[in-house]
C-alpha cells in the first residue's frame, strides 16, 4: 500500500485533502489526521472492517478500546445512554477539547472492535480545526487511537505517522505539529466519583473547579486491574533504556560520567538549564518550569533518541503538578518505572 501525505493548511491541496478523507473513510478505509492532542489513526466507529484495519495498522492489543471522535454533541445520542449530568458539564466547559468521557454504551450501536467488548465508550470532540472539518464533513462517529505503533510515542507531526505507519495506511492529513503534544485526559463517568484514567491537559484542579471532587486511578499499581486498559502496555519507549533522574545538575552530570566510564552513550531529554552537561545527545524540553512547552517537545524528543546510538536515555523529572502530572504518568511508563542508580 502506499502511503499519501496531504497538507491541508495549503489552499490549493486542501480540498482535495479533505474530499479523498471522507471518500477513504466512507469506503471502509484508515486515514490519520491531527487533533490538538496528538494525530489519531481513524476509521468510521460502526465499521467493524474498518476499525480492524487500525489494530492491524498499530498492532495493538485488542483488549485496548479505541476513543470515538465526534463533530457535534447530537451525535452522542446514537451510542451512548443515561449520559450523567456532570459528564455534560464537562461537555460543556471543555468541549471541544483534550477530555475524553467514558460513558454507558448503547450496546449494539457501535462496532464491537471500538469497545474491546466493554458496556462503556471513550468519547470527545476534539479541538482542531483540521479534526473538526472533517467530522463535520463525515458526520459519522471515528474511532481513532494515537497514529503510533502500539509502544511508541504518540505522533505530534504528520512526519512522525509517516515513519510508523508507512505502507500500512492510505492516508495522512498534515495540518502540522500538533499543539498540546500528550493525549487527551481520559475522565470515566461510569465509577460512582469521576475517576481521571489518564492524566491529560484537563487537570484534575481544572475539572474539580466545575464538577466537584474527583478520584484519580492508581495508575502505577500493577496489582490493580488496569481501568483503562490502555495502561497495562509498555508505552512510549524508545529503543534504548529510558531512566528518571532527580532534577539536579549535579547528579545528572555524575550519571553521565558513570554511564561513560562504562564506554556507553547517554542522551539526555531535558530543560534548557540541563544543556550544560556533558552529553553525548541533548534533546530540549524548553525553558525551565514551562510545563506546555515540555509536553509538546517530549513525544519527538523520545522518537529523536532512535536516531542516535545513545545506550541509555536519562530524563530528569517534573513536579507532579498541572501538566506535569499527564508529563511524569507518560516518563514513568517510558522508563517502565525505572530510576537512575550508580550500581545499574
Ligand atoms: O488525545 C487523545 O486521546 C488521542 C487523540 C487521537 O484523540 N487518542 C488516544 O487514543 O490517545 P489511544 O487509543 O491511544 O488511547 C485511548 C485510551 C487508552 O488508554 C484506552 O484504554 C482508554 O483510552 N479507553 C478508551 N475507551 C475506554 C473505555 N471504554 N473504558 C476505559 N478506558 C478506555
Ligand atoms: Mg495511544
Amino acid at each position: 500500500m502506499k502511503t499519501e501525505i496531504i497538507v491541508v493548511d495549503n489552499f490549493s491541496t486542501k480540498e482535495m485533502g479533505y474530499t479523498q478523507a471522507v471518500n477513504l473513510l466512507i469506503a471502509g478505509d484508515t486515514v490519520a489526521f491531527p487533533t490538538e492532542t496528538v494525530y489519531g489513526l481513524g476509521a468510521i466507529a460502526t465499521n467493524e472492517s474498518a476499525v480492524a484495519k487500525i489494530f492491524e495498522a498499530k498492532g495493538r492489543p485488542q483488549d485496548n478500546p479505541l476513543i470515538v471522535h465526534i463533530g457535534s454533541k447530537e451525535e452522542l445520542q446514537a451510542f451512548t445512554h443515561n449520559v450523567p449530568n456532570l459528564a455534560k458539564v464537562c461537555m460543556d466547559t471543555f468541549w471541544p477539547g483534550a477530555l475524553t468521557l467514558v460513558l454507558p454504551l448503547q450496546q449494539g450501536s457501535l462496532a464491537k472492535n471500538v469497545t474491546a467488548g466493554l458496556n462503556s465508550v471513550g468519547v470527545r470532540m476534539p479541538d482542531h480545526p483540521v479534526a473538526l472539518e472533517l467530522l463535520n464533513r463525515l458526520k459519522q462517529p471515528v474511532a481513532a487511537p494515537s497514529a503510533n505503533r502500539s509502544g511508541k510515542p504518540s505522533p505530534t507531526k504528520a512526519s512522525h505517522v509517516f515513519h510508523d505507519l508507512n505502507g500500512k495506511v492510505p492516508f495522512i492529513l498534515d495540518g502540522g505539529a500538533t499543539g498540546m503534544g500528550l493525549e487527551s485526559t481520559v475522565l470515566d463517568f461510569t465509577s460512582e466519583i469521576p475517576t481521571i484514567l489518564r492524566p491529560g491537559g484537563v487537570t484534575k484542579e481544572m475539572l474539580e473547579r466545575v464538577i466537584g471532587p474527583v478520584h484519580e486511578s492508581k495508575l502505577t499499581d500493577h496489582a490493580e486491574a488496569p481501568r483503562a486498559p490502555g495502561m497495562k502496555y509498555a508505552h512510549y519507549a524508545p529503543n534504548a533504556p529510558v531512566y528518571l533522574i532527580e532534577a539536579s545538575l549535579q547528579k545528572v552530570q555524575l550519571a553521565i560520567e558513570s554511564i561513560h566510564s562504562e564506554q556507553k552513550k547517554v542522551a539526555l531529554i531535558a530543560t534548557e538549564q540541563f544543556k550544560t552537561t556533558h552529553v553525548d545527545y541533548f534533546f530540549s524540553l524548553g525553558k525551565e518550569h514551562q510545563l506546555e512547552d515540555a509536553a509538546q517537545l517530549l513525544y519527538e524528543a523520545l522518537r529523536s533518541c532512535d536516531e542516535t546510538d545513545a545506550d541509555i536515555v536519562l530524563v530528569p523529572t517534573f513536579s507532579k503538578q498541572g501538566v506535569g502530572t499527564a508529563i511524569m504518568n507518560r516518563l514513568e511508563k517510558a522508563a517502565n518505572g525505572n530510576y537512575f542508580s550508580t550500581n545499574l
